[in-house]
């Protein structure tokens, strides 16, 4: 669909959504170039947060949280993600299949996140329950489930916020080095954030980290039960594990598109859009241009270059990214150390999550036999 859509409107206004759609490469890269032109603040957003400010404020919210997630600090944090790993492997080896997003891929997240803000290892189920509640959609396709769904998402923020409350109360007192600590002691201008700010900050970490690394890893593990010869491929060379990830990122993004606001009258591809008005870049389509990458359809484990836009780019590209990436490969790596033969089990349908810009399956079972 994308690559048709690239070729007979590779702009369009989409009357019922009330937004322009862009899908060239060219043009979503530029639109993510120039945050001046295409804003992300929202009327409709809740709370100020990195994802819906642009510069300078951007770049003050940005720099709080930067020296959190550089690849070196994110690097040490291996040996801990690769014992969160083994744990959660452990529970289900034995019995030789697993539901790869309930067992592995959700809980993996947000243990990581959760640990990295402060909260301490004895509550990390708490927080398995608290995602699986916030991923959750209605079993049955009724406004009654949808109700349901939907209160008892709002419960489980609440429990959240109240949650981080309390860490917050307890850091004041007693700091630790952690991000929660960090984030109560960092300064706008000599101005210290607020209560709001700093439990805001704690959420939108969970909310952008979370199910993106859940359908990163799921999808990851999908290509390698539709082709398994990956499998044998990456036993055999582990050091393309990392750009086997990335070429994932790339075939299977995790978030589909990126939405702005236009400032100013401007034209995309010889298309006029005025200012006001919403634009959405499609990275799920600006991965496959031709005009970028060769052959786009196919899946090549070592691609070089592999300019995706799968993290966004420029000022807001995803602060996250590198444990994300590292999260990935540690999977990916342990289980193609433990396991053999991982296979989807059979006779099953794809489960796809219900949004057009989330890209993943809600469940995704295999079956595997443990390697000696
Ligand atoms: C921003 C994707 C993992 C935190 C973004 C953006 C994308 C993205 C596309 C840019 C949004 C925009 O331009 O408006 C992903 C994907 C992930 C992932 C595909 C996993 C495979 C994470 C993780 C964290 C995180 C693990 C946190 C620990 C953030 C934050 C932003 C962001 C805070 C906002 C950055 C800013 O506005 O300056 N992410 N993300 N993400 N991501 Fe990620």
């Amino acid at each position: 669909i994308y690559n048709w859509l690239r070729q007979a409107t590779p702009v369009r206004y989409d009357e019922s959504r009330n937004c322009w759609d862009v899908f060239l490469y060219e043009d979503v890269h530029r639109i993510l170039k120039d945050p001046a032109t295409f804003s992300s603040v929202r009327m409709l957003s809740v709370m100020e947060t990195l994802l819906t400010t642009d510069p300078p404020r951007h770049t003050q919210l940005r720099a709080l949280v930067n020296k959190a997630f550089t690849p070196k600090v994110v690097n040490d944090l291996a040996p801990h993600i690769l014992s969160i790993t083994e744990e959660l492997l452990d529970a289900v080896r034995k019995s030789g299949r697993m539901d790869a997003v309930h067992d592995l891929a959700v809980p993996l997240p947000v243990i990581v996140i959760a640990e990295l803000l402060g909260v301490p290892p004895k509550d990390r189920y708490l927080f398995k329950e608290w995602s699986d509640i916030l991923v959750k959609g209605p079993d049955v396709n009724t406004d009654e489930a949808f109700l349901n769904v939907m209160a008892e998402k709002t419960q489980a923020m609440k429990e959240l916020n109240q949650y981080f409350a309390a860490i917050a109360a307890e850091r004041r007192q007693a700091p630790k080095e952690d991000l929660i600590t960090l984030l109560l002691e960092a300064e706008i201008d000599g101005v210290k954030l607020n209560e709001e700010e700093v439990l805001g900050f704690c959420i939108l970490l969970l909310a952008a980290g979370n199910e993106t690394t859940t359908n990163l890893i799921t999808n990851a593990l999908r290509r390698l039960t539709e082709d398994t010869g990956l499998q044998q491929q990456l036993r055999e060379q582990p050091e393309l594990v990392s750009s086997f990830i990335e070429e994932v990122l790339r075939y299977y993004p995790p978030i589909q598109a990126i939405g702005r606001v236009v400032t100013q009258d401007v034209e995309v591809h010889g298309t006029a859009i005025k200012a006001g008005e919403q634009v959405v870049s499609w990275v799920a389509s600006a991965n496959r241009d031709e005009a970028k990458f060769q052959e786009p359809d196919q899946f090549i484990i070592d691609r070089k270059p592999n300019a995706h836009l799968s993290f966004g780019f420029g000022t807001h590209f995803c602060l996250g990214a590198p444990l994300a990436r590292l999260e990935g490969q540690i999977v990916i790596k342990h289980l193609l150390e433990h396991l053999d033969s991982i296979e989807f089990i059979s006779g099953l349908e794809l489960d796809y999550i219900q949004s057009p810009f989330v890209y993943g399956v809600k469940q995704f079972p295999v079956s595997f036999k443990e390697l000696k």
